[in-house]
């Protein structure tokens, strides 16, 4: 797939004509109150775009994974809805129907520049399964269909794929924005080229491993998944998280970033307790070891201060900088140093620094460093499928130029 080549809301003549947007409004909720609204905040710009050109605005998005009435409940967009109002300072209309008659009425009674939102599609389990008649009624609200909704592009459903068999599809600014980033990164590199890669466990991450070994100058390996890559080392690695089954891939990794003299990072020092904080935010006794020298006795829950310094320096000399997952359990702030260390060296460098969604984007985010990095994915999964180089149905679906 070529990700420059899709039509985008440009492309097309939107005046008076009903435009049917998927956005990804999956924010975050704490007792009905949105308590990060950026997925909402980044899909303004399309939004405005085709209400300023005369279309006829109808929003769909899902939100959380409702599977029974109880949770239908906490899923609503309706707070969603009223922030984008907030924040648009204009009139944002909410129907609680979503394919009925009421949906159809509000749709065919917006004037040019007039916005509406549809309740949650996954309300609906036809959504998730792609169901095409789900699809086809979704479609048979607008003239015209928009996906905007980049973190939800590598799902395959209705509103994210099937609705383009049956209206005009284009992609809106955000899936624009973060294809061209992401994809020029990966296809066209200013060097070195470092990507940073930790989380939980490494059969998570094997298809960004195998897809970016071939591109990178550097791979920095951090998280729960570096244990896996210091045991295939021959270290004894105590209690730390292990994914047995994965060492022989580890240790193919290694040989063949040697082979490609690409620079392959592990921690030198980590962080270990007698075992994972209980609850995870709780207060912890810590202490730090040497990476080859991990106690039986302990688990290790974030990198130590020689590794941070050790990563921070490789971002240091980069120009093209892709980070994705965390490098400790960083809800606790006594194991939250490692991550914090890296989203200070991506916010201190001049390179270009792109974060791969999920818990290093809430790093970023939460830390303030947000408008220090080039570019934050306001995708978590989709983010970690178009590192890999998968192509994502809710791209692929949309037409070429
Ligand atoms: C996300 O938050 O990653 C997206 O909105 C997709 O949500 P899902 O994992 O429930 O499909």
């Amino acid at each position: 797939m070529n990700y420059r080549n899709k039509k985008t809301i440009e492309d097309i003549d939107v005046n008076g004509k009903k435009v049917l947007v998927r956005c990804d409004f999956n924010v975050p909720l704490a007792d009905g109150v949105i308590t990060d609204d950026k997925r909402i905040r980044e899909s303004i710009p399309t939004i405005k775009y085709l209400a300023d050109h005369g279309a006829r605005v109808i929003l769909c998005s899902h939100l959380g994974r409702p599977k029974d009435e109880e949770s239908k409940k906490k899923c609503t967009l309706a707070p969603v809805a009223k922030r984008l109002g907030e924040l648009m300072g204009r009139e944002v209309k909410f129907t609680t129907d979503i394919i009925g008659d009421e949906a159809h009425a509000m749709a065919d009674a917006l004037k040019p520049g007039e916005i509406m939102v549809i309740e949650n599609v996954r309300f609906y389990k036809e959504e998730t399964k792609n169901d095409p008649d789900f699809a086809k009624a979704l479609a048979s609200l607008a003239d015209i269909y928009v996906n905007d909704a980049f973190g939800t592009a590598h799902r395959a459903h209705a509103s994210t794929a099937g609705v383009a068999d049956y209206l005009p599809a284009v992609c809106g600014y955000l899936i624009q924005k973060e294809i061209t980033i992401m994809g020029d990164a990966l296809a066209n590199p200013k060097r070195p080229f470092v990507a940073i890669l930790g989380g939980a466990k490494v059969s998570d991450k094997i298809g960004v491993i195998t897809n970016l070994i071939d591109k990178v100058d550097t791979l920095i390996i951090g998280g729960g998944m570096a244990y896996t890559f210091l045991a295939a080392k021959g270290y004894a690695v105590g209690k730390s998280l292990l994914d047995e089954s994965k060492i022989d891939y580890c240790k193919d990794m290694m040989a063949k970033a040697e082979a490609k003299g690409v620079k392959l990072l592990l921690p030198v020092d980590v962080v270990v307790a007698d075992s994972f904080p209980d609850p995870i935010d709780g207060p912890i006794d810590v202490t730090t070891v040497d990476a080859a020298a991990i106690p039986a006795d302990k688990e290790g829950l974030d990198i130590g201060e020689k590794t941070c310094a050790l990563f921070a320096s490789a971002v240091k000399d980069a120009k093209t900088v892709v980070w994705n997952g965390p490098m400790g359990v960083f809800e606790n702030p006594t194991l939250a140093k490692g991550t914090i260390a890296m989203a200070q060296a991506l916010a201190d460098s001049s390179a270009t620094t792109i974060v791969g969604g999920g818990d290093s984007a809430a790093a970023c985010e939460q830390l303030g460093f947000a408008d220090k990095i080039t570019h934050i994915s306001t995708g978590g999964g989709a983010s970690l499928e178009f590192l890999e180089g998968l192509e994502l149905p809710g791209i692929a679906c949309l037409e070429d130029k």
